[in-house]
């Protein structure tokens, strides 16, 4: 079981999860007010006996249509305690239909992209969104409102559909049929602040930093006496988790830090210094470089050698973490998306793309008790709470990394010759960023090595090398991303020094891509 309830239990927002693809973004907006919220689904909100710290609910989107004979929904109790409710999309329809309104499939009027809406009458829902009764609004739906229900008035329509939004003021119940909670609704925003701090009438108290003493009395509650082990990655999160853990209970905590051969030039030595020196972790190092090149050698398939790397990895650790004797705990650095991800209102789980590496698989072969203190935040949540504990820029302000790192940037073969050339590039790209005060403004950045050798000339000799893609892109939590827009100068100077300072890259391309259609790594 994940260690919960490290937080504030009282004054919050409860998300009824209803699975929409942007659940989570919701939750997001509401924590950069400064208060806190849950992501339930329909089973957590039945266990719900008492809503005496819940200021407000908001029931998300999903796929699913009320039309249907058995449709997800809530129990007419939760319509009559009086908190604020705010129905998105499936959410709105849902609310319309538990007050005798009806619904219907829109035939050949399906909204999905940007829709105009216009304003019908004044409502506090829509306090500073309206221009000119007039607002640019993100939509995804095929069902819409056709008779509204009894006590609920007409706020907002597109030329599609008349009831885009519909509240009932006395009940304080509202419903919007797009998604204020994507920034392709310009002014999204505002909407979601009216409904929590004006409607909900909540306290902004949800500050991460002040959280931090709440974690670790929490942890040495939990732990007591007992030991606990880390992969420590050198990652943001596993570096925030071994903080934490080391403020609780020290010396019975053991760090194993494995090196595949596989991270940025000269990163992993680094990062491991800085935990031993200066943090003053217990950490015990793997040197486990030649078996990673050995393991990946010919291998071509990028689901193969994600596999190859996350087994290995798990071996190694298993290996390892037997060595550390009644060890009980195994801390992760599992986030708030991650859990809103894997367990959606239906139970069914998302198409799965790619295979994403971790420990996961560890605790049920070892019997290990899983830890996982940041499984209430986000990312940005993370990288305060992370600076709130001291953690050194060098890893908190770092762009993601994946956990199969280069292997899954030279596409094709990898060989060892192929991990020092990728290791010039990137570290030329990547210090150009940071020269050119360009790093922090993007989300993530790197070089990729592609399978493919073309023909250059340099000086008067003919060339026959290495292709260079450079990647950089700027997201909000890199489920979506799009290009940075260098200027022609930076990118024509950076090519340059990659040409002239790595042997074996003779051409640089850059990937203009969004995710999606492509992600953000290569394979
Ligand atoms: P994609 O390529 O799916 O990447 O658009 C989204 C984000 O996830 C990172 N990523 C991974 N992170 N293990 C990780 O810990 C992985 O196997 C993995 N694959 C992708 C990627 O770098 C980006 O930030």
């Amino acid at each position: 079981m994940p260690l919960k309830g490290h937080f504030i239990k009282k004054n919050k927002i409860l998300i009824i999860d209803f699975g929409s693809q942007v659940t989570k973004l919701i939750a997001r907006r509401i924590r950069e007010l400064k208060v806190y919220c849950e992501v339930i689904n329909l089973k957590e909100l039945k266990k719900i006996k008492n809503f005496k710290g819940v200021k407000g609910i908001i029931l998300s989107g999903g796929p699913s249509t009320v039309n249907q004979r058995a449709y997800p929904k809530i129990s007419k109790n939760v319509f009559s305690k009086n908190i604020p409710i705010l129905g998105i999309c499936y959410g709105l329809q849902l609310i319309a239909k538990s007050f005798g309104g009806k619904i219907k499939m829109l035939q050949k009027k399906r909204e999905f992209g940007e829709a105009i809406l216009l304003e019908k009458s004044k409502s506090i829902l829509f306090k500073n969104f309206f221009i000119n009764k007039k607002a640019s609004v993100w939509m995804s739906h095929q069902d819409a409102v056709y008779k509204i229900p009894k006590g609920f008035k007409n706020i907002a329509s597109t030329n599609n559909s008349k009831y885009t939004a519909i509240e009932n003021k006395n009940k304080k119940i509202f419903g919007i049929q797009f998604h204020p909670e994507v920034t392709h609704t310009k002014k999204g925003f505002k909407i979601i602040k009216n409904f929590i701090l004006d409607i909900c009438k909540i306290k902004k108290n949800w500050v991460i930093g002040i959280e931090k003493n709440r974690i670790i009395k929490d942890l040495k509650k939990e732990i007591k006496k007992d030991k606990v082990i880390c992969a420590l990655s050198g990652g943001v999160d596993s570096s925030v988790v071994a903080l934490l853990i080391n403020k609780a209970i020290k010396k019975n905590l053991r760090c194993i830090m494995v090196d595949t051969g596989l991270l940025r030039k000269n990163e992993f030595k680094k990062s491991y210094k800085l935990f031993k020196y200066k943090y003053k972790l217990n950490i015990k190092l793997i040197k486990s470089k030649n078996l990673f090149y050995k393991r990946l050698k010919n291998i071509i398939d990028p689901e193969k050698k994600r596999k190859i790397i996350g087994n290995l990895f798990i071996k190694i650790f298993e290996k390892e973490a037997k060595k550390f004797k009644n060890v009980k705990y195994l801390a992760q650095g599992t986030l708030y998306p991650d859990i809103i991800e894997s367990r959606s209102s239906t139970g069914s789980k998302s198409s799965k793309i790619k295979s994403h590496h971790n420990v996961g698989g560890l605790p049920k072969k070892m019997k290990l008790k899983l830890i996982e203190p940041l499984n209430e935040l986000f990312k940005d949540e993370v990288r305060i709470l992370g600076k709130s504990l001291g953690l050194d820029n060098l890893i908190l302000k770092k762009h993601p990394f994946p956990g199969p790192g280069l292997a899954i940037r030279i596409l094709g073969k990898i060989t060892e010759n192929k991990i020092k050339i990728l290791q010039e590039a990137d570290d030329i790209f990547i210090n150009s960023l940071i020269k050119n005060n360009l790093y922090d403004k993007i989300w993530q950045a790197y070089a990729a090595l592609l399978p493919i050798k073309t023909v250059g000339v340099m000086g008067d000799t003919r060339t026959f090398e290495y292709t260079c893609l450079l990647r950089a892109v700027i997201s909000e939590d890199g489920m979506t991303a799009a290009k940075y827009n260098f200027t022609n100068e930076y990118l024509t100077q950076v090519s340059n020094k990659i040409i002239n300072g790595v042997s074996g890259i003779n051409r640089v391309v850059y990937d203009i891509t969004s995710k999606p259609p492509s992600t953000i790594e290569l394979e």
